[in-house]
C-alpha cells in the first residue's frame, strides 16, 4: 500500500484512474484538484466517502499552497494529470496552458524532490510528436515537435520531467496516450459533444474535411496502462499507449449518428482548426512488452457503451454544459 498523490482527479481521466485504483488497489488516495471548468466532484460522487480518499483543492501552480500540501500528507507516489487539455481553448488564449502546464509541474517536481517522493508518473501525450502523414507511427524515439499552444505547453512540461531525471535524479516515468473516450468526458473534446450535440438535435462541427485521424483508446486501457506504468515502468522512461484504433473524425461522426439512430444531415462541416494535425497513430509495442499491457476494448464496443453512458447521464453533461461552457462555446464555434 503506498500513498498515492493524484493531481488533475476530478478531471476525466484523473475521475476514471481515481475510481480504479479505490476499487482494485489497496493504496491510499489524495485527489488535488484545482476544480476549474472541467474539474467536477460530481465525477466521483459514487466514491468520496471511500475511507481510503481524501480530495484537496489546491492550483499546482501555486508553490506555497503546494508546499502546505506536501508536508500535511506526504506522498510516496504522486501521479500527474492536472493539465489544461484542451486544444481549440489554447489556441483561443494560451496563458493558462503556460501556467498551469509548466510552471505547475515543475512546482510539483520541485516538492517531490523536497519531500523525497518514491516515483513521479507524469502524464502526457502523443500530441508532443506533432503529426503524421499517411504512414508510420510515433515511437519513444520519435522527436518533439508539438503544433498547438497545447502541445507546447505538454511537450515543454515532459522536458521539465527529464531534466528532473538527468539533473537530480528525480524517479520520473513519463506516460504519452493517443485520443482517449469514455465516461466522464467533457463534451467539448469530439466524442462527448457530438453525441451532446446529436440528443439535443443540434449541428455537429465538423473541422475541415473531416478526414483527420486520431487513434482512440478508451479511458479505462489508458488508466491500466498508467497503473502499470506506475508499477513497473523503469526510472527515467517513456511509454507510449493508443488503442490501435485509427478512424477519421467523419467515420466516428457518422457512427455516433447511427447509434443514436439519428440523420447524417446533423453534420455541419465548419472552418478548420487553425495548425490542426492531420493524424496520430501510436506504436505501444514498448508498454505490451515492457509493462505486458494490453489495451481490452475494441473502438466499435467501447464507443458503443460510451454512446449508453452518455444517454443515460443526461444530467451529468447538461449540468456540465451551463455556464461557463455556453460562453465559451459561443466564441468558439459562433464565427466558424
Ligand atoms: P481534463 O481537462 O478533463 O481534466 C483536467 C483536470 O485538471 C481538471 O479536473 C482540472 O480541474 C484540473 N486542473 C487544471 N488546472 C489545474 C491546476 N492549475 N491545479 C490543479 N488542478 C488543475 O483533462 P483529461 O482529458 O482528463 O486529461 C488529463 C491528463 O491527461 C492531461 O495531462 C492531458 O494532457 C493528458 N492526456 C489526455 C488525453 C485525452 O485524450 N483526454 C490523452 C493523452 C493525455
Ligand atoms: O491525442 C491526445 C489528445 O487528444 C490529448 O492530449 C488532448 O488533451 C485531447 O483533447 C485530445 O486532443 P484532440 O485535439 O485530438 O481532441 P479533440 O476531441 O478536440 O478533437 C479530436 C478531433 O476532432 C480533431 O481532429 C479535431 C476534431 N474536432 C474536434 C471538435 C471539438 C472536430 O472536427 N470538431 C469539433 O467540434
Amino acid at each position: 500500500m503506498s500513498k498515492i498523490l493524484i493531481t488533475g482527479g476530478a478531471g476525466f481521466i484523473g475521475s476514471n484512474f481515481v475510481r480504479m485504483l479505490l476499487l482494485g488497489s489497496d493504496h491510499q488516495l489524495v485527489n488535488l484538484d484545482a476544480l476549474t471548468y472541467a474539474g467536477n466532484l460530481e465525477n466521483l460522487a459514487d466514491v468520496e466517502r471511500h475511507p481510503r480518499y481524501v480530495f484537496v483543492r489546491g492550483d499546482i501552480a501555486d508553490a506555497a499552497a503546494m508546499a502546505k500540501v506536501f508536508a500535511e500528507h506526504r506522498p510516496e507516489v504522486v501521479v500527474h494529470f492536472a493539465a489544461e487539455s484542451h486544444v481549440d481553448r489554447s489556441v483561443l488564449d494560451a496563458s493558462a496552458f503556460v501556467r498551469t502546464n509548466l510552471q505547475g509541474t515543475q512546482v510539483l517536481l520541485d516538492q517531490s524532490r523536497a519531500q523525497q517522493v518514491r516515483r513521479f508518473v507524469h502524464v502526457s501525450t502523443d500530441e508532443v510528436y506533432g503529426s503524421l502523414g499517411a504512414w508510420g507511427y510515433f515511437t519513444e524515439q520519435t522527436p518533439i515537435q508539438p503544433n498547438s499552444p497545447y502541445s507546447a505547453s505538454k511537450a515543454g512540461s515532459d522536458l521539465l520531467v527529464r531534466a528532473a531525471v538527468h539533473t537530480h535524479h528525480l524517479d520520473c516515468v513519463t506516460t504519452r496516450c493517443s485520443n482517449n473516450y469514455g465516461p466522464f468526458q467533457f463534451p467539448e473534446k469530439l466524442i462527448p459533444l457530438m453525441i451532446a450535440n446529436a440528443l439535443e438535435g443540434k449541428k455537429l462541427p465538423v473541422y475541415g474535411d473531416g478526414k483527420n485521424v486520431r487513434d482512440w483508446i478508451h479511458v479505462a486501457d489508458h488508466c491500466e496502462g498508467i497503473k502499470k506504468a506506475m508499477e513497473h515502468g523503469a526510472a527515467g522512461e517513456v511509454y507510449n499507449f493508443g488503442g490501435d484504433a485509427e478512424r477519421e473524425n467523419l467515420t466516428v461522426v457518422k457512427e455516433i449518428l447511427r447509434l443514436l439512430g439519428k440523420g447524417e444531415d446533423l453534420i455541419h462541416y465548419v472552418k478548420d482548426r487553425p495548425g490542426h494535425d492531420r493524424r496520430y497513430a501510436m506504436d505501444s509495442s514498448k508498454a505490451r512488452a515492457l509493462l505486458g499491457w494490453t489495451p481490452r476494448h475494441t473502438f466499435e464496443s467501447g464507443l458503443r457503451q460510451t454512446v449508453e453512458w452518455y444517454v443515460a447521464n443526461r444530467a451529468w453533461w447538461q449540468r456540465v454544459r451551463s455556464g461557463e461552457y455556453q460562453a465559451y462555446y459561443e466564441r468558439l464555434y459562433g464565427g466558424r
